[in-house]
């Protein structure tokens, strides 16, 4: 089976912007850029900007309920805290989601899914940590693996101890993570990564350290949600433990992007989460000055219900005043590394076919025109999966 893109305005590869030119792609691989040949199937990209689909690389997608009800609180200015001290926050979600069955969980992720691959994500991680016991973050995770069966995006399944349930102590809860939870998450092979939210009133770093590392024991790779609201030392942990990723950062500071750099711990920025709580925004030119490879996520979850990476580039070049080729770089290549994940997020010869076509004519054109789809048609695996904004069945 091959596929011909002829007519490309404008081709991002991950890297770098070419003008005029071709993919062809061969048994669901990149097979060459710029060399058209004869093909089972042509697409005329009509002069428009082409790029690698999207990689998602932080996500809580999987989740029951909503929590709009917290919207007028945030106007107001109360802070994440206070709004979980008002029965909002991540233990509301947690309620939601004990109470729901597998296979509603599933239904709903799947509807997601698809609203995230039209707008052009072809790789999505999804973090469990709404069950909190071992029976529903079990129940969480097995979802997830039986939806990727089935997916047209690829997803990365990750245990996340997300929060301490209000019936426990940090202390005491760290141990059943430890010893109930991870153990199980690992022989039944739930989960490639091990992930933490490394913050006060939720994990300090001495607990974070301690999960990350039986994670690590277990064969996942070690994530971090690091320095959101304070700077307690969780990027330093970061840097110790070799975390694939830090994730946040928004508290980050100097010392902390040197720390980071000086290790190979990708720094995922997701500035849809300062958007929604009016926080500030991490230091993305500070972290690009220090040489920090920056990979860009949704963070979707029910606080932060943003499931398009192309708000999240808009966001990166307004707000963080990143330039817009390193936050395609950062959605795309890079979010692929902060997955740990080879052949994926660049049109180079040998990626996974995974590509996007846009109805705009420069990669400019997708952090300027703000609030629309951009994406008409989404290749992956090389197959045409979504065309003219609706997915094909
Ligand atoms: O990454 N920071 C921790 N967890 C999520 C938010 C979860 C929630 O509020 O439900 C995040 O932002
Ligand atoms: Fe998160």
């Amino acid at each position: 089976m091959s596929l011909l893109i002829k007519n490309i305005g404008e081709l991002f590869d991950g890297e770098k912007v070419i003008k005029n030119t071709s993919i062809y792609i061969e048994n669901g691989k990149i097979v060459s850029i710029g060399k058209e040949g004869k093909a089972d199937e042509i697409i005329d990209a009509e002069g428009n900007f082409v790029m690698p689909g999207f990689v998602d690389s932080h996500t809580h997608a999987i989740f029951a309920g909503s929590r709009e009800f917290e919207l007028p609180w945030k106007i107001e200015g109360l802070s994440y805290y206070e709004i979980a001290e008002r029965g909002g926050g991540i233990w509301y979600t947690v309620k939601e989601t004990k109470k729901a069955s597998k296979e509603k969980l599933k239904r709903e992720t799947e509807k997601r899914l698809k609203e995230m691959l039209i707008h052009g994500s072809t790789t999505v991680e999804i973090k469990s940590g709404y069950g909190l016991d071992k029976e529903n973050e079990i129940k969480l995770l097995e979802a997830v693996n039986e939806i990727k069966k089935s997916s047209i995006i690829d997803i990365i399944p990750t245990f996340l101890a997300h929060a301490i349930p209000e019936d426990m102590d940090a202390e005491s809860y760290t141990d059943y993570v430890i010893n109930e939870i991870i153990p199980e998450v690992s022989n039944k092979n739930l989960a490639k990564f091990c992930d933490v939210f490394c913050e006060k009133g939720y994990f300090n770093v001495e607990q974070s350290k301690k999960i990350l590392e039986k994670g690590k024991k277990c064969g996942m790779l070690p994530k971090i949600h690091a320095d959101e609201f304070s700077c307690i030392g969780c990027s330093k942990l970061a840097a110790e433990i070799k975390a694939v990723s830090a994730d946040h950062l928004l508290m980050a500071g100097k010392k902390e992007i040197k720390e980071m750099a000086s290790s190979n711990v990708v720094a995922t920025l997701l500035p849809a989460t300062p958007f929604v709580l009016n926080t500030p925004y991490p230091n993305a030119k500070e972290m690009l000055n220090a040489g920090l490879t920056i990979a860009l996520a949704t963070d979707f979850n029910p606080n932060c219900y943003v499931q398009n990476m192309q708000f999240i580039v808009q966001l990166a070049c307004y707000k963080m005043k990143m330039p817009p080729i390193e936050a395609l770089k950062a959605s795309t290549l890079n979010s692929a590394k902060a997955l740990a994940l080879k052949n994926v997020g660049a049109i180079r010869e040998g990626y996974k076919a995974d590509v996007i076509i846009t109805n705009v004519p420069s990669h400019l054109f997708i952090p300027y025109k703000i609030g629309i789809n951009l994406v008409k048609t989404v290749i992956k695996n090389g197959k045409i999966v979504v065309e003219d904004g609706k997915i094909k069945t």
